[in-house]
């Protein structure tokens, strides 16, 4: 799809990989962006920024997203791309509280289901539409120190993976984005795994790059880092050897968490 006059919605856009996909593609000539988030001024910072319109939205919660769908389908007529970005991620395995895995599943699983709701039937009347999810390579592969990370971002994926074959034959397309580490504010540089994972870090300009020539080649997986394509091949053939693979860099990891 290109999106030049097209009217696109990116929920998360305040800051991180979400602004830098507003600017982007607002330089693309889009008809109109709406950019959603939770915090307001920033939202509206952003938007001064890229002619957006901000609006306050908790993906996490149903009646939010309905209304940024209505309000955007009343100014602009139309939603041909909705980007579900917003994410969060909180750190632990067993003992992570039952608290944190559902708000990790209200904004990463269910804000997605709520978009889908709420907009596809649009999508549909229009004969068009496309839904970019910010996944996370942790969706193909795992995320080390956060047990609720890895599982929600593999659940979003595996429901974008099941609106691709539902709605795929009525017009819609869908991509996933699935970068490893993007230099914004969700990584932890007091965290060793984090600084392990920043050593691979890449900016938001060229994630929202490769978003740019992903929708335009119309593909399921986005992949900033290539590496991550390699790495999801390895499991598929041979989980085992993944997943001791795995083991041995949780081991240089949590090493390093200790000599800090
Ligand atoms: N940064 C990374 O290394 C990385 C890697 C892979 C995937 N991701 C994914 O990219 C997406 C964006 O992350 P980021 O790194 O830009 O993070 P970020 O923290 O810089 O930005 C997230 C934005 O989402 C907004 N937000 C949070 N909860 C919200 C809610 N309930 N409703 C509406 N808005 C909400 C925040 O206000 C913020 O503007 C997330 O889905 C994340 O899981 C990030």
């Amino acid at each position: 799809m290109q999106l030049a006059g097209k009217v696109a919605v990116v929920t998360g856009g305040a800051q991180g990989i979400g602004r830098a996909l507003c600017e982007r593609f607002a330089a693309e000539g889009l008809k109109g962006l709406v950019i959603a988030d939770l915090d307001l001024p920033a939202a509206e910072n952003a938007a001064a920024a890229c002619s957006g319109l901000p609006i306050r939205c908790d993906v996490s919660n149903e009646a939010d997203v309905q209304s940024l769908v209505s309000r955007t389908l009343a100014e602009f007529g139309a939603i041909d791309l909705f980007c579900s970005n917003a994410g969060i991620t909180v750190k632990g395995g067993l003992e992570a509280s039952n608290a944190d895995w559902q708000r990790m599943w209200d904004v990463n699983v269910m804000s997605r289901v709520y978009a889908a709701r709420a907009v596809i039937p649009a999508m549909l009347n229009q004969g068009s539409g496309y839904l970019l999810q910010t996944v996370s390579a942790a969706g193909l592969l795992t995320e080390i120190g956060s047990a609720g990370y890895a599982a929600t971002k593999h659940a979003d994926l595996a429901f974008a993976e099941w609106l691709a074959i539902e709605y795929g034959r009525s017009g819609i397309r869908v991509s996933c984005l699935c970068p490893m580490a993007v230099s914004t504010a969700m990584i932890d540089h007091s965290d060793s795994i984090h600084q392990y994972l920043n050593v691979s870090a890449i900016s938001v300009e060229d994630v929202a790059e490769s978003v740019v020539r992903g929708i335009e080649a119309e593909q399921f997986l986005i992949l900033p880092h290539q590496h991550v394509a390699e790495y999801f091949q390895l499991k598929a053939q041979d989980f085992d050897r993944s997943n001791r693979g795995m083991q041995r860099l949780r081991e240089k990891m949590l090493r390093r968490r200790r000599a800090a």
